[in-house]
């Protein structure tokens, strides 16, 4: 169980993902501490035994890891403010925040912060997130564990050893979910073409969908081999995926994933100029 002293940063969507899967996971609220700048989002978590806040550097100077969930354009004007805190604290740094890079968060803080990235996707405010970590080089070991206890708390979290690897998982997972949605969108669609009133289509698509995930996390088969083993020769599912090969769907869902790496690394590349 996390004994650290949790500060969390900002109350919006993501902050309180992570916040309720530790608290469902049985971490004392009273370990948690929270600020926001606004007071209204605070009496959710004032509620639940947390300490809050609308000093970001109260809660800072209570926290031996402090997590950073608010918006990328507020990310460094945060950082500026908790400098000084930090500097007498030396939290480990935990930053949710799309496309703003550890060097440029260890500028603005010190380049002796231990800083984790995390690259969390929506599933997370459900507790079925699936996030990319990317350690600095003053990350020890414990601390690893504990950030990735921490963001595990909303689903799951694998380790990149190179920032640009979290581009990867941008393509692969953060943006991801709208790929999922979109596809359900078209099924569903052509479901009532095809004669299904609307609900039911989207309950069978959604379902299905959901069927198939689980089914790929229940054994170690591989993708390729489950769906052989659905698709019988000369079949109906022979038929729809041999379609979707010739018009291409392969290539089409690979040049989606590395439209999403481009515009990653065009957007850093635009924070960084904006600085
Ligand atoms: N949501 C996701 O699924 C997701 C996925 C990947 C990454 N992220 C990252 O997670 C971060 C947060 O996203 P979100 O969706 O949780 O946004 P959000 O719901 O808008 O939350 C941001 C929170 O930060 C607060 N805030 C803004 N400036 C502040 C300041 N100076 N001091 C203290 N609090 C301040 C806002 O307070 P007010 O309400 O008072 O303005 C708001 O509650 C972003 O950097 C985003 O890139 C989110």
């Amino acid at each position: 169980m996390i004994q650290a002293k949790l500060g969390f940063i900002g109350a919006g969507n993501m902050n309180r993902a992570i916040i309720d899967g530790l608290l469902s996971a049985g971490v004392n609220p009273q370990h948690i501490a929270v600020s926001n700048r606004s007071e209204q989002k605070l009496g959710y978590f004032a509620d639940r035994g947390l300490t809050t806040s609308t000093s970001n550097t109260e809660v800072a100077a209570l926290a031996d890891v402090l997590i950073l969930g608010v918006k990328p354009a507020q990310l460094l004007d945060v950082a500026q403010e908790l400098k000084a805190t930090c500097a007498a604290t030396k939290p480990l740094v935990i930053s949710v925040a799309a496309g703003v890079l550890t060097e440029q968060i260890a500028e603005v803080l010190g380049a002796d912060t231990p800083i984790v990235r995390a690259m969390p996707n929506t599933p997370s405010t459900i507790g079925e997130g699936a996030a990319g970590l990317f350690a600095n080089s003053l990350v020890n070991d414990g601390q690893r564990e504990l950030a990735k206890t921490i963001i595990q708390a909303c689903g799951i979290a694998v380790w990149v050893e190179q920032e640009s690897l979290i581009d990867a998982v941008i393509a692969v997972a953060g943006s991801a979910p709208a790929y999922f949605f979109y596809i359900l969108e078209t099924m569903v669609d052509e479901a009532e073409k095809l004669g299904l009133n609307p609900k039911d289509a989207k309950a069978l698509a959604v379902q299905t969908c959901l069927g198939a995930a689980r089914l790929v996390q229940s054994t170690e088969t591989d993708l390729a081999t489950l769906r052989n083993n659905v698709t019988s020769p000369g079949g109906t599912t022979q038929a729809a995926l041999a379609s979707f090969k010739a018009s291409g769907l392969d290539e089409t869902l690979r040049a989606g994933m590395q439209a999403a790496v481009a515009r990653a690394q065009e957007m850093a590349a635009e924070a960084a100029r904006g600085r």
